[in-house]
């Protein structure tokens, strides 16, 4: 039996108010971690040692969403630690690191947090029962799989990696979902005139979608822009709503919501704390919990 490093909660307000507070009032980026701070990460990190990690094999990732549910998801490779070393470690987007956010192959720790905050959202504004959900830059689409679970009639992954959507559509065929769930590979530029002008009306229906979601999206400057765009063209009623989580990409949120807000769209920016495993013996993404996220709620007032 394997337990995750549990950060300490004097050390997790530290880091968190290193990653946040910091850097949203001055700009500046936070200072290097303190060895108390390191010796943390590295609990984090052995914690998210996965049977077969570095191999290059494909593997099913099993992620606990509440005290019940656990979602399969298929991944081609699982580098957990690397995704850490790059969300914790250098805290914003460098030159060197940006290839890797580019990438839809691997679950991005935001994507649990995003999940899990769906399986757990008692009640509104994350009712999905019914719903209509596209997921924006969804990769291996974690949180549409869960939507699906949760009882949403129909949900779009969209993005623009062939690959990766093939591999989260092994997870949609494995979890028996492939009614409710299919893919469109598109980059965000052409999505909206794409689901608007679509012939099919299975596809049009994604235009007018009740539930946007996108996890890990806002990583540079073209991908806010992009994200953006799109909410700005198809978040059209009073009703719909978008939930993006985002691990920490500050200046790129901010960009984003600046742009929202400039298409006339409202946003609320708030920490989202969600259900974590209280052991680790059956998970090996415990640790995810420990990726402080964002939960950017959009909707037209
Ligand atoms: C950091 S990954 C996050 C993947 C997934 N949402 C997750 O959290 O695990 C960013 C994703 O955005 C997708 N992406 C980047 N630029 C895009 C674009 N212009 N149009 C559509 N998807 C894009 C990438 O292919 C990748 O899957």
């Amino acid at each position: 039996m394997r337990r995750t490093g549990k950060i300490s909660k004097a050390t997790s307000r530290k880091m968190e108010e290193a990653r946040w507070n910091d850097v949203m009032t001055t700009g500046r980026v936070p200072p290097p971690m303190n060895a108390i701070e390191q010796q943390e990460l590295e609990k984090i990190l052995n914690g998210f040692q996965t049977p077969g990690a570095g191999d290059q094999k494909p593997q099913w990732a099993r992620v606990p969403l509440n005290e019940t549910w656990s979602m399969m998801i298929s991944t081609p490779m699982f580098n957990a630690q690397n995704i850490v070393d790059t969300i914790v470690q250098e805290r914003e987007v460098s030159d060197d690191s940006i290839d890797e956010f580019y990438r839809g192959d691997r679950l991005w720790p935001s994507s649990v947090v995003l999940a899990r905050w769906l399986a757990i959202h008692p009640k509104p504004p994350a009712p999905l029962r019914g719903k209509v959900v596209l997921e924006l830059g969804a990769g291996l689409g974690l949180p549409s799989l869960t939507a699906a679970r949760l009882g949403a009639d129909s949900v779009l992954l969209q993005d623009k990696d062939g690959a990766a959507l093939q591999e989260a559509m092994v997870s949609v065929v494995e979890g028996n979902q492939s009614s409710v769930v299919s893919a469109l590979r598109s980059t965000w530029d052409e999505l909206p005139e794409r689901l608007l002008s679509a012939p099919e009306e299975s596809l049009r229906r994604f235009a007018g979608a009740d539930v946007l979601l996108g996890s890990e999206v806002l990583y540079d400057e073209r991908a806010a822009e992009g994200v953006a765009g799109v909410l700005a063209k198809l978040l059209q009623t009073q009703e719909q709503r978008a939930y993006i989580t985002d691990a920490c990409k500050q200046r790129h949120r901010g960009l984003f919501i600046r742009l929202c807000e400039e298409a006339g769209l409202s946003v609320s920016d708030v920490d989202v704390s969600c259900w974590e495993p209280e052991e680790d013996t059956i998970n090996e993404h415990a640790a995810m919990n420990d990726v402080f996220c964002r939960l950017l709620t959009v909707s037209r007032p």
